[in-house]
């Protein structure tokens, strides 16, 4: 059976784009009559896709690519009961799911993949530029460059080429105009469908999307182009989310979503300043601001700033687009949101040193968290470099990183980038890196870096872990209607089998249980007085833990000993 009017391979070019895989997973997962290729030029990465090692970390995406990639045996299965169904007491119904065949698979072929494409997804990394024109704003387009000249020169006639990556605004044009280059007489069309997925919930955002945008060329074969990929789209998502533009205003949607979201968080750590100065409390003004329905309470978390792939980038990029127009205006209201980000983890830095006297000879320091935000092992732009090289410069004896979900390589990876520092030590449990310290920073807002409370008793939610299969039943999203189906591991097909030597096997785990809560008391018991915490993500609460005899200085709050009357 074939989805009617949809073309029938859709292929991926990814690279270290984050979003490129969980999209074709799920895409593949509820098209399951579709073909769907992941193309990655690293075979490393490649190699983990095919494995229970899965190289990112996202919940529930090693159930949906197992599913996908390695098929399943036909079952019957308990459905979760509706909450009518558990009102009245219904007995849970048996459904039955087929058996269902792989078609999800990841290559590094990519040119033959390409030339059996009726669709391709280019889901490339688009860094900020670091030389030459437009360094550190203006977005580095080799990626895209390169797959396109790939794409032109293997790709079919008449297949649809789709910007996943987030480009500058007429990107589509500049891909029109390789293609023409090099493939004169063949017809492309272009879309543009930009990714709104979050990193620790890209899985729940793509399967219940706020909305998808497709831009396309206003055409009659663009509009064919768009329907098409609309089509895909609808095996799931309703159709009034589904929003059609013209593909100039997709791609600048992008970039205009994620500046108006870090534009928000920089308001209200512009805030948070005036609050230390003044007794205010940013988080009482943030929540009082956040209950007008006009504003709202997304986004409105003060702290350290944004740290990721994309928010830095995305500005940057929006702030050369309007330079390079000449509103120059415009470009500096946009930058002002990036000053202010690194207002905000400098004045953190500089109150940590104040705080200690000072000076940081002699003393060990411990960061508690290195991924840019929870329930993500990403590394990639993390608050922690900036804080880090601010408080090298004060030459501390020791400063001590732990992470529960980063793996120290990638720490070790982005710490490389400061260049070689003997007082710089990655740890694997949290109480080795806290022994003697003399000052405790937050840097990830973690769930198990609260102080437990009674309410979290068997209630832990539990951080990702990219290697993790080891459960016996999974929730998956059955690819039939909208309901949540159990399903085994031996109701799987098997997965790849891991070579006796596998690496990742060998992976050991960090000495720490990620399911749990820190002791704070320990941690207390072991510090350096006066035991001090800066919590730059206010996951702490202060008086509990004066009753540990620790100190919490938190950003957006009056200092100690501040009077309000
Ligand atoms: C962001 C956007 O939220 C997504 O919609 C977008 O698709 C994605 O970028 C992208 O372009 O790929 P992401 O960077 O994964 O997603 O994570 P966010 O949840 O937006 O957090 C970004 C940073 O802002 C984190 O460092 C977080 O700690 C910080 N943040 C977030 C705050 O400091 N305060 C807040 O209130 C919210």
């Amino acid at each position: 059976m074939k989805v009617p009017n949809a073309p029938n391979n859709k292929v991926f070019l990814t690279g270290r784009h984050f979003q490129g895989v969980p999209t074709a997973a799920v895409i593949a997962l509820k098209n399951p009559f579709l073909r769907v290729t992941v193309i990655d030029r690293d075979e490393f990465r490649i190699r983990r896709w095919n494995s229970a090692h899965l190289p990112i970390s996202e919940p529930e995406l090693d159930n949906i690519v197992r599913l996908a990639r390695d098929g399943s045996k036909a079952c019957s299965v308990g459905a979760v009961k509706s909450s009518l169904a558990q009102r009245i007491g219904a007995r849970s119904s048996k459904i039955s799911i087929p058996a269902r065949e792989p078609n999800l698979t990841f290559t590094t072929a990519s040119s033959k993949s390409i030339a059996e494409a009726d669709m391709i997804f280019i889901c490339v990394n688009t860094p900020t530029k670091t030389t030459g024109v437009g360094a550190g704003c203006a977005t580095d387009m080799t990626a895209v460059e390169i797959v396109v000249k790939e794409i032109a020169v293997n790709a079919k006639t008449g297949a649809i080429l789709v910007e996943k990556s987030t480009v500058p605004c007429r990107t589509a044009k500049l891909v029109q105009d390789i293609l023409d280059t090099y493939r004169p007489r063949a017809r492309f069309q272009v879309l543009s469908n930009p990714e709104f997925l979050s990193e620790g919930t890209a899985v729940e955002n793509l399967l219940r999307p706020d909305r998808v945008i497709i831009g396309s060329s206003n055409t009659v074969p663009g509009r064919r182009a768009a329907a098409a990929l609309a089509k895909i789209y609808t095996t799931w998502v309703d159709r009034s989310k589904i929003l059609g533009t013209h593909v100039w205003s997709s791609e600048l949607s992008k970039l205009v979503a994620n500046a108006m979201l870090a534009q928000r968080i920089s308001s209200i750590n512009s805030i948070s300043a005036i609050c230390e100065s003044t007794g205010a409390d940013v988080h009482e003004v943030a929540k009082s601001i956040g209950l007008d329905p006009r504003i709202g309470s997304q986004f409105l978390k003060a702290g350290l700033g944004f740290g990721g792939s994309c928010f830095r980038k995305d500005i940057g990029s929006l702030v050369y687009l309007a330079r390079s127009l000449g509103l120059h205006e415009v470009g500096d209201y946009w930058n002002q949101v990036l000053l202010i980000n690194d207002l905000q983890r400098n004045r953190f830095a500089r109150k940590v040193i104040s705080r200690l006297n000072g000076t940081l000879i002699r003393k060990k320091i411990t960061l508690l968290g290195f991924a840019f935000k929870k329930n993500t092992g990403d590394t990639r732009e993390s608050v922690a470099i900036d804080i880090i090289k601010v408080l090298l410069e004060e030459r501390p004896a020791e400063i001590a990183i732990f992470d529960p979900c980063c793996s120290v390589a990638a720490i070790n990876s982005e710490l490389d980038r400061l260049g070689n520092h003997d007082s710089l030590s990655v740890y694997t449990d949290p109480y080795q890196a806290c022994l003697d310290v003399d000052a405790i920073l937050i840097i990830t807002d973690w769930d198990n870096f609260r102080m437990e409370s009674t309410a979290d008793h068997g209630n832990t939610k539990r951080p990702q872990s990219s290697i993790d299969l080891t459960s016996s039943t999974s929730t998956i999203m059955a690819d039939r209607a909208d309901r949540f189906f159990n399903l085994s591991n031996d109701q799987y097909l098997p997965e790849p089998p891991c070579p006796l030597d596998c690496p990742e096997c060998a992976h050991s785990f960090p000495g720490f249980n990620i399911e749990e809560h820190l002791e704070w008391a320990r941690i207390s018991y072991h510090m350096k007085k006066p035991k001090l915490v800066f919590d730059g993500r206010s996951v702490l609460d202060a008086v509990e833990m004066e009753k540990l005899g620790i100190r919490v200085e938190a950003l957006g709050k009056a200092e100690r000993g501040f009077t309000l009357f």
